[in-house]
């Protein structure tokens, strides 16, 4: 084969694992706020698929991350299409970067000398909105969402006190303001205090707060929350007249819009925007807010339409990035936690160092790789970074401090709870407790049986779990439908109410879509996405129980790992016990969506593209898969069948090429018709 073939089949696999990847952190960042990597981590995926991108352009399809902003919607919340999409920013690191920037811009796209006039903006760190005025009064709020559809949070918008739900006259018939959901450091960790009392999750920063209480399907909890917002640009501002971005900033202000009007300065140049920069970033931690950095904006709106944008950034405008937070701390031990598979992790403990209005006392030390490669050891100082999200970071030694007294951290051999054996699997860093009784790996089991993503058991926090565990009242998860209301008074305030309202959710979880049930058993592999997938196939765990390896292999999406891991989870007794007795308890998952075994849609693949007008392109997604289809984001070879709306672009012309059959909307629902009727 030519050499460039086979580089170019690499570059594909290694590109269709980033979008994977980049797609499923967005979804973790996005939609469930809970990000599992830094943000450092993802610029570098991201940064990967765009050279990747750049070098192979074939492998671009529209929908690869690369020409999305954030993710797709969630589920939970009605669509809101944003009439004017919702860009991001392009981010710049350091002055240089800044100039190359401005130089870029008058150079390539103005063909100027003369300095450009901007305007720095903090860059607050919450969550992007839109409110649609109509004729001066609130009609619409939504979140970004994936930049073109975001989701439908009005009322939960409706209960913030700094967004107004009418305008000051004079206002224009049609207003979109964009602005920043954001929570104030001393908010933020008043919060925090009130759930961990509460036996509810602690949020890992101020915007996580910020989108987790913006998020919520019950508008009361969020109206309890310090929400606040800043407004920084508009979408639609029919008969605008302003000729300045500035000038439009005020204009919001004057509306009753709440505009960060203080810090929200004009400069001439590159030079007037570094002096700024240099100027906030000695005020960053006296704030009484978390910014990552600022916002720079060409102020003259001539200039930024003639500059105009990319597909996720405009050109006129950049975020230009504070360095991320480091502090010098001491490492006090290093802990080591066991995970419910029984991995056992280590976890830097730190003398608390407070990195910008956030404590931290603990650091991921990631795996023993990462111990060996950093040399950390106990008693060392060290330097530690919070990059705005998850959990920090140990950067570096400060070898020259040490004294000589400082320990080295060995990798265990023997569990440290239980003191079980410990072995590491060939080609794993990861040393495992062996012992499946192990009572850190119960303690998580039952986490994670109960997290919101499985069997979201509101009201059973860590805290709450322990109790149960050393209270002797839960040992597995079926534990947990055997309690009673006595059972529950045995706890820390546990009053009636409480009580009542625990026993509820424990028994409305009975009830869940079986892929809930699944991620929740916490089978190795076996993951939300991969649990859906086979939750539509299988209808209850019994038949997948059953399925040999041969059938789960033949499933899309499902390989050799996660078959071998199903079929050893369903021959070991323990879990064929606890199965049988959540059975017996009365814990019957709901089906998933039903899956027609024979019809026109069984088995084939449909891409949908272009704007549909009957419905969205989620609920023809959803429909294929309801009657056994399944729906792809891209074309391929694979590709069945591909429906196409009006404005249908790139996966035309590639179906059309590769003789794909094309359906038009109509054909389509035709087709999903005579499919209903079998
Ligand atoms: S302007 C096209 N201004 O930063 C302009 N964004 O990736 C897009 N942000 O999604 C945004 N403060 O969530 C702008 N003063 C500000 C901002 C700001 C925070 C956020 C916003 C946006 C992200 C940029």
């Amino acid at each position: 084969m030519p050499i460039d073939d086979i580089n170019r089949g690499a570059a594909a696999a290694r590109h269709a694992k980033l979008c994977d990847e980049l797609r499923r952190h967005n979804h973790l960042y996005h939609v469930l706020d809970r990000p599992e990597i830094s943000d450092a981590d993802y610029d570098r995926l991201f940064r990967e698929l765009v050279e990747l991108e750049n070098t192979w352009p074939e492998l671009v399809a529209s929908d690869s991350p690369s020409r999305m902003v954030g993710a797709a919607p969630a589920e939970k919340f009605s669509p809101v299409v944003h009439a004017v999409p919702m860009l991001s920013l392009k981010n710049v690191k350091s002055p240089e970067e800044f100039l190359e920037f401005d130089t870029s811009i008058r150079k390539n796209f103005l063909a100027r000398e003369e300095a450009i006039d901007y305007v720095c903006e903090m860059k607050l760190d919450g969550v992007a909105v839109e409110l649609t005025y109509e004729h001066g009064i609130l009609a619409t709020a939504s979140t970004r969402g994936d930049g073109s559809t975001g989701e439908n949070i009005t009322e939960n918008i409706r209960t913030l006190s700094s967004a107004p739900r009418t305008l000051a006259p004079p206002f224009p018939p049609l207003l979109d303001v964009r602005g920043e959901v954001y929570i104030d450091l001393k908010d933020f960790q008043q919060l925090n205090r009130d759930q961990e009392e509460a036996g509810e999750r602690s949020f890992a920063n101020p915007r996580n707060a910020a989108a987790g209480s913006l998020r919520q399907l019950d508008a009361a909890i969020t109206a309890r929350r310090p929400l606040k917002i800043f407004c920084y640009g508009t979408g639609r501002w029919q008969d605008g007249h302003h000729k300045s971005h500035l000038e439009s900033l005020q204009r919001l202000a004057e509306m009753g819009l709440r505009v960060n009007l203080a810090e929200t300065v004009s400069v001439r140049g590159a030079e007037g925007v570094l002096e700024h920069y240099r100027n906030l970033l000695a005020r960053r931690d006296s704030l009484p807010f978390e910014i990552d950095g600022m916002v720079v904006k060409v102020n003259d709106l001539a200039l930024q339409q003639e500059l105009g944008a990319l597909s996720r950034t405009p050109r006129w405008a950049v975020a230009f990035k504070f360095p991320p937070r480091q502090e010098e701390t001491i490492v006090e031990g290093v802990g080591l936690q066991v995970g419910r598979t029984g991995a056992i992790t280590p976890v830097a403990h730190l003398k608390p160092v407070n990195i910008s209005g956030v404590t931290v006392s603990r650091a991921s030390l990631h795996n023993w790789d990462e111990i060996a490669r950093l040399d950390i050891r106990v008693g060392d100082h060290v330097v530690v970074e919070r990059a705005g999200d998850v959990i920090p970071d140990v950067v570096r030694v400060l070898a020259e401090r040490r004294t000589g007294s400082e320990q080295t951290v060995e990798i265990p051999t023997v569990c440290p709870d239980c003191g079980g054996p410990v072995r590491k699997n060939e080609g794993e860093v990861v040393p495992r407790c062996t012992n499946s009784h192990c009572p850190s790996q119960t303690v998580e089991r039952i986490k994670h049986f109960v997290s919101r993503n499985a069997m979201d058991i509101e009201g059973l926090g860590e805290k709450q779990i322990l109790q149960l565990i050393s209270l002797g009242k839960v040992k597995t998860v079926a534990d947990l439908y055997r309690m009673d209301k006595e059972d529950l008074f045995a706890m820390e305030r546990m009053g009636d109410v409480l009580a009542d309202k625990l026993l509820h959710a424990i028994e409305q979880s009975k009830f869940r879509p079986m892929s809930r049930l699944l991620f929740g058993l916490g089978i190795r592999h076996v993951g939300m996405h991969t649990a859906k997938i086979l939750a539509k196939r299988f209808t209850s765990l019994d038949t997948l129980a059953q399925a040999d390896a041969e059938g789960l292999i033949s499933i899309h999406e499902i390989g050799g790992k996660v078959a071998e891991s199903l079929i050893d989870f369903f021959a070991d007794p323990v879990q064929k016990q606890l199965l049988g007795q959540l059975r017996d308890l009365g814990v019957s998952p709901t089906e998933e969506a039903v899956v027609r075994q024979n019809g026109p849609l069984t088995g084939k693949t449909l891409v949908i593209t272009g704007t549909l007008e009957r419905m969205s392109r989620k609920e023809a997604e959803d429909l294929v898969e309801r009657l056994g289809g399944r729906a792809a984001g891209s074309v391929s070879k694979k590709t069945d069948y591909l429906v196409a709306g009006p404005a249908a672009g790139s996966k035309l012309d590639k179906a059309q090429k590769l003789g794909i059959r094309i359906l038009t909307e109509d054909e389509f629902l035709q087709m999903t018709r005579s499919e209903e009727g079998t």
